[in-house]
C-alpha cells in the first residue's frame, strides 16, 4: 500500500496534524511517505494508492499560494481510482472555517476518489484524536477496497 501525506503548513499546526495521522497509519503497520509541498514530486501522483492533502487556509478561505501546483496537477492528472482525503487546520474565527479543505474536497470529488475529508480548530488536541483516527481508517478501507477489486 503505497501512501502520501503532502501538506503545508506555516506556523507549525498543520505539521503537528499531518505527524499525528502519519503516527496513526503507522499504529495500522502502514508507513506513509511525507512531502512538504514543495518537495512532492508531481509525478508520484501516478503511482500511489494514496495521498493525503494536508493544508491550512490563508486569506479569505484560500487555499496557500505554495499548495496550487498540486491543486492544479490534480485538475489536469485526475485520477478516479487514486484514493484521496484532505485535512486541514483553520480558525473558525474566520468566516470560511478552513475553507481550502472545501476547495480541495470539491476539486477531488470529482477527480478522485476521495475517500474522507478532516477540519481541526487550529491545533490538534486529545479531544481531535477519534476523528483522527476515524479519518485514517477511512482512507484505509477504502485502499483495501479498491485493492480487493482489482482481485475479483
Ligand atoms: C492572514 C491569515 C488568514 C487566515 N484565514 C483563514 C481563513 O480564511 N479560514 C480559516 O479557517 N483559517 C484562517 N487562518 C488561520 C490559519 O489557517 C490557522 O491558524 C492554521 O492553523 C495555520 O496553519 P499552520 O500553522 O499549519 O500554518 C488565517 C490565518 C492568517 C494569519
Amino acid at each position: 500500500m503505497t501512501i502520501a501525506i503532502v501538506y503545508a503548513s506555516n506556523t507549525g499546526n498543520t505539521e503537528d496534524l499531518v505527524h499525528l495521522l502519519q503516527g496513526l497509519f503507522s499504529e495500522k503497520q502502514i508507513a506513509v511517505s511525507m512531502y512538504p509541498v514543495e518537495e512532492f514530486p508531481i509525478s508520484e501522483l501516478g503511482r500511489l494508492d494514496a495521498i493525503v492533502v494536508g493544508t491550512y487556509t490563508w486569506g479569505n478561505g484560500n487555499i496557500p499560494d505554495e499548495m496550487l501546483p498540486l491543486y492544479r496537477a490534480f485538475e489536469h492528472y485526475g485520477r478516479k481510482d487514486l484514493v484521496t482525503g484532505v485535512a486541514g487546520t483553520g480558525d473558525s474565527g474566520y468566516p470560511s472555517f478552513c475553507g481550502a479543505v472545501d476547495e480541495f474536497r470539491n476539486m477531488l470529488f470529482v477527480q478522485s476518489n476521495l475517500a474522507a475529508t478532516l477540519k481541526i480548530e487550529v491545533r490538534p488536541q486529545g479531544k481531535d484524536l477519534d476523528r483522527c483516527r476515524k479519518f485514517v481508517d477511512l482512507i484505509v478501507e477504502r485502499v483495501c477496497k479498491k485493492m480487493f477489486s482489482k482481485l475479483t
